[in-house]
């Protein structure tokens, strides 16, 4: 079909001279338009005998989808190379140059964050991510909180469409840490927590948490206070003493709060610790039997500790900040405060 071949060989000509995409048009219609050279070659079938027009249609058929395709890949072509273009003109910032007025600052909780991070890797803990949206199983079930149970009044969240929620507490985490690794495990993992509060002063809808957890044969109370000490004797750079108290979590047995002694004064009092001396600090406890078996650890073989330190609230008590609202806050006046500690 000498027609055929030759209107493929004419369009390879014209597409190959394409640059642009009024180019491109121009080649669609001396082709496809109405009296462009294929319209033209269907116009001959209707003289052709029966058996020749059946030949002759599959022919050009076949070649008018072989050129629309041809055109669409011409068409993506342009676009690629264009884009091109544009991000070779772009003007390129030149990051060395110098410039004191305008350096940022890291934000204070990323500061404390990065500190404690720090501090626990040197302890040999390994530093996990979480996720902020989470299934209802992974905040509450998992961490021995069943459906109706009380304990789920306390943290009210954001709930989505699709039944999942954001998260509450950094222990939301510790299910997905146990099956991920097994025992015996060290880790950390600090996030950012949402909960349905009345906001004020020291109540955020949003804020920031580090959970902890070490589980090994043979792990008792005190590894717990033995690690905490540590940690806030080094982030406060000097030594502090711990105390717990009881204090109830469904995800731990027993479970604590425990305090720290007044960095600022050293226990004599002050407006900081509200002239207590210690400064609550840090819900924890050794992990429940019922936390262990969902993550697929044997309780009997292996015991652990978490921890769910309140990042914001340190974050507050080291800069001094008087509202948990600035941390979410635009002032950088008051976020950059940090910027030379
Ligand atoms: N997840 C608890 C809370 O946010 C804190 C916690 C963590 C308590 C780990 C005990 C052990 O209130």
């Amino acid at each position: 079909m000498k027609e055929i071949d030759e209107i493929q060989k004419l369009f390879n000509t014209a597409l190959d001279k394409v640059d642009t995409n009024d180019d491109l048009n121009e080649v669609r219609t001396a082709f496809l338009g109405k009296t462009g050279h294929l319209t033209n070659a269907m116009k001959l079938l209707k003289d052709m005998t029966a058996e020749a027009k059946k030949e002759f249609g599959v022919g050009i058929n076949n070649l008018k989808t072989k050129i629309l395709d041809m055109i669409e890949s011409k068409k993506s072509e342009l676009e690629l190379a264009k884009i091109n273009r544009e991000l070779k003109n772009m003007p390129r910032v030149d990051l060395t140059v110098p410039c004191d007025e305008c350096t940022g600052s890291l934000h204070p909780v990323t500061i404390i964050q990065d500190r404690l991070i720090q501090i626990f890797r040197s302890m040999g803990f390994t530093v996990e991510d979480g996720c902020e949206i989470e299934t209802e199983y992974n905040n509450f079930e998992a961490v021995n909180v069943p459906k109706n149970h009380p304990a789920r009044d306390m943290q009210d969240t954001f709930y989505l469409d699709n039944g999942e929620l954001l998260k509450t507490h950094t222990s939301a985490i510790q299910n997905k840490i146990m099956r991920k690794y097994g025992a015996p495990l060290k880790a950390i993992f600090p996030g950012r927590c949402f909960r349905n509060e009345e906001l004020d002063a020291s109540h955020e809808n949003t804020f920031f948490q580090m959970e902890g957890m070490m589980i090994d044969k043979n792990v008792s109370i005190s590894n717990l206070i033995y690690f905490m000490k540590t940690m806030l004797t080094q982030v406060f750079g000097k030594e502090v003493d711990v105390r717990l108290r009881p204090g109830f979590f469904p995800f731990v047995e027993p479970g604590f709060e425990l305090d720290c002694s007044c960095p600022y004064c050293g226990g004599k009092g002050c407006r900081v610790c509200k002239n207590g001396g210690w400064i609550e600090l840090c819900p924890c406890g050794m992990i429940h039997p019922n936390v262990l078996r969902m993550g697929g650890i044997d309780p009997d073989e292996y015991q652990g500790f978490a921890f769910g330190l309140g990042l914001s609230r340190l974050v507050m008590m080291t800069y001094g900040f008087n509202d948990i609202r600035y941390l979410n806050g635009k002032d950088l006046k008051i976020l950059s405060q940090t910027r030379l500690k």
